[in-house]
């Protein structure tokens, strides 16, 4: 399962790509007006960042349409995917989305149908063309529902059916969450920041280091 960071946050990628793990980064209006907070932002700002992103990230890059009707979701998927090639276009799961993605996937520009809540919503984007498909753990959870369960059932739809589209388990809120999704077969975990630091973190590393440390200072050349 490749590892993705959930952000618009230029030190947040550049921090993590370091590790040599980072696969690649998704982006949401909510991401990027929280790097972007307190300006206003011009196409020329959000373009010379999102490429920024790209060039950080290494690998694929999600940015979303804030158009709602397929029209100008296509001409603004265009415009995004321009940018770099690193650019995946990402379109809500909509009547208008799903017309979106036919049209821009029939382009080669790669689509990540967004906002998926239920295995059919996910079998209308692949059979739209959508390249990945972003089912939400973390929001099922929040309603009491399994966010698991979601994922299982769009992981072994796409076997039974041998659909071409990949599945990026989304709206992760902790680490338990990312071995979930590894183990049900995710193709990708996009997750934020702080649950990527959460990942390495284990008090017993932490301690045994300080032990072995100190152990060393005894008898160190
Ligand atoms: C996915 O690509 C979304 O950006 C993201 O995972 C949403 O997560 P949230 O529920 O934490 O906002």
């Amino acid at each position: 399962m490749e590892l993705y960071l959930d952000t618009a946050d230029l030190e947040e990628i550049r921090e993590i790509a370091l590790w040599g793990v980072l696969s690649g980064v998704t982006t949401n209006p909510t991401l990027v007006a929280k790097a972007f907070a307190g300006e206003r932002l011009t196409w020329e700002r959000l373009s010379q960042h999102l490429k920024a992103v790209c060039e950080l990230a290494g690998g694929p890059v999600s940015a979303e349409v804030t158009a709602l009707e397929a029209k100008a979701m296509v001409e603004e998927g265009r415009r995004l995917a321009a940018l770099h090639p690193n650019i995946v276009v990402k379109l809500p799961t909509t009547e208008e989305g799903l017309k979106a993605c036919r049209v821009l996937s029939a382009e080669g520009i790669r689509v990540n149908m967004t906002l998926i809540f239920s295995a059919n919503q996910a079998l209308l984007a692949a059979r739209a063309g959508a390249s990945y498909v972003s089912p939400f753990l973390g929001r099922v959870d929040d309603i009491s529902w399994d966010g698991g369960e979601l994922l299982r059932e769009i992981v072994e739809m796409r076997e039974v059916q041998d659909l071409p589209v990949r599945v990026i388990a989304a709206s992760i809120r902790h680490p338990r969450h990312v071995t979930e999704a590894a183990l049900l077969g995710a193709d990708i975990a996009t997750m934020p920041h702080a649950v990527f630091k959460a990942l390495l973190k284990h008090p017993l590393t932490d301690l045994g280091l300080k032990r072995f440390m100190e152990d060393w200072e005894k008898v160190k050349p």
